[in-house]
């Protein structure tokens, strides 16, 4: 659907490229006052993707939210988008989605059919994720936000966590990068159509299928790769975990037209905050910049990133495909070394 005002032109930066950056958060926080409750089997702390309380023996509470500004200019995609989104934090701890709030900021000048088109793609995404939304809450303002606050359910036993990488583990991508660098170029119109069409399908993907599979193999630690971008979030995989993650930067699946248009310098800003927070971490060697840049650059509804044993790596990586067909193996997890990521 299109509409009379462009979507994107009312957002400042788009998609999970807005996302704070990591560091400044966690330094705003440093020194209040919380309770200490052993259910909380993972908080704030532990920069997962997810919050998990743990209800009883086997069943524990998955939370999480995330919303962002218009990230494609059709209302249905731009809600699909965010709610699969949201979705993802809980298949990245291994749960199972049960419960959505909607959360909506307006700006006045949207039209209603604008407005029920981007909830109408919020609605089927949790449609087909199983869950059911239960209300939500929406206010004016000066851009449009939509995301979901999501309750899912998974198995304290059997939750995965962002820092249980082990040495010895293949490391699985499942989603190609570049997604920060086309919605930042395709704002110029310089995105062909085949190319949007591509990008808008694998942020609408559900990672359910991914997450189904992995769940049937020793998966030991898992992400989804956001707004932090492919380092960002793989460092503090190996800062949780106490590893060193190398990655063979060859084998990392990205977009291929995104490379021309980051050599042009089409970043998003999200991709130079990343580079801030999670640069001292990584040793690059002679892996060029542009590639440096596309690591680095914020993924709106990307892939899980898994460790897992590598004897359980290839039958695991062959039944992704059939969900996930561009994922690849991208390196592996060692002792902890110097630098907490090496590229190669
Ligand atoms: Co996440
Ligand atoms: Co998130
Ligand atoms: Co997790």
């Amino acid at each position: 659907m299109e509409t009379g005002v462009k979507l994107t032109k009312l957002a400042s930066c788009a998609g999970c490229g807005a996302k704070v950056g990591a560091g400044t958060l966690a330094s705003m926080l440093e020194g209040f006052r919380t309770h200490k409750d052993p259910r909380l089997l993972v908080g704030y702390d532990k920069s997962d993707d997810a919050c998990v309380y743990q209800l009883d023996e086997s069943t524990a509470l998955v939370q999480t939210t995330d919303f962002f500004p218009p990230i494609v200019d059709d209302p249905f995609l731009y809600g699909q988008i965010a709610a699969a989104n949201a979705l993802s934090d809980v298949y990245a701890m291994g749960g199972e989605p049960r419960l959505a709030l909607n959360i909506l900021c307006l700006p006045e000048q949207m039209e209603e059919d604008t407005v029920r088109e981007l909830l109408r793609g919020g609605y089927d995404k949790v449609y087909e994720a199983g869950a059911v939304i239960a209300g939500g809450h929406t206010i004016h303002g000066a851009e449009p936000i939509y995301g979901l606050a999501v309750t899912g359910f998974v198995d304290p036993r059997r939750m995965l966590t962002n820092s249980a990488a082990r040495p010895g583990d293949a490391l699985i991508l499942t989603k190609p990068l570049g997604i920060g660098v086309l919605t930042t170029a395709a704002k110029a119109d310089l995105v062909p159509e085949p190319v949007l069409r591509r990008i808008h399908r694998q942020m609408a993907a559900l990672n359910r299928a991914t997450r189904d599979v992995m769940v049937r193999h020793d998966v030991h630690s898992c992400t989804d790769v956001t707004g932090f971008g492919l380092l960002g979030h793989s460092l503090e995989m190996a800062q949780g975990s106490g590893c060193t993650l190398r990655i063979r930067t060859a084998d990392v699946p990205f977009h291929p037209e995104a490379w021309e248009l980051a050599d042009m310098g089409f970043l998003p800003a999200g991709a130079y905050r990343n580079r801030d927070y999670a640069e001292c971490g990584v040793e690059a060697g002679a892996v060029s910049r542009t590639m440096q840049d596309l690591l680095y650059d914020p993924q709106t509804s990307g892939g899980l990133l898994l460790a897992l044993p590598m004897e359980e790596a290839a039958d695991c990586l062959r039944e992704l495909r059939a969900a996930a067909p561009e994922a690849a193996f991208i390196g592996c997890v060692t002792e902890r070394g110097e630098n907490w990521i090496v590229l190669e």
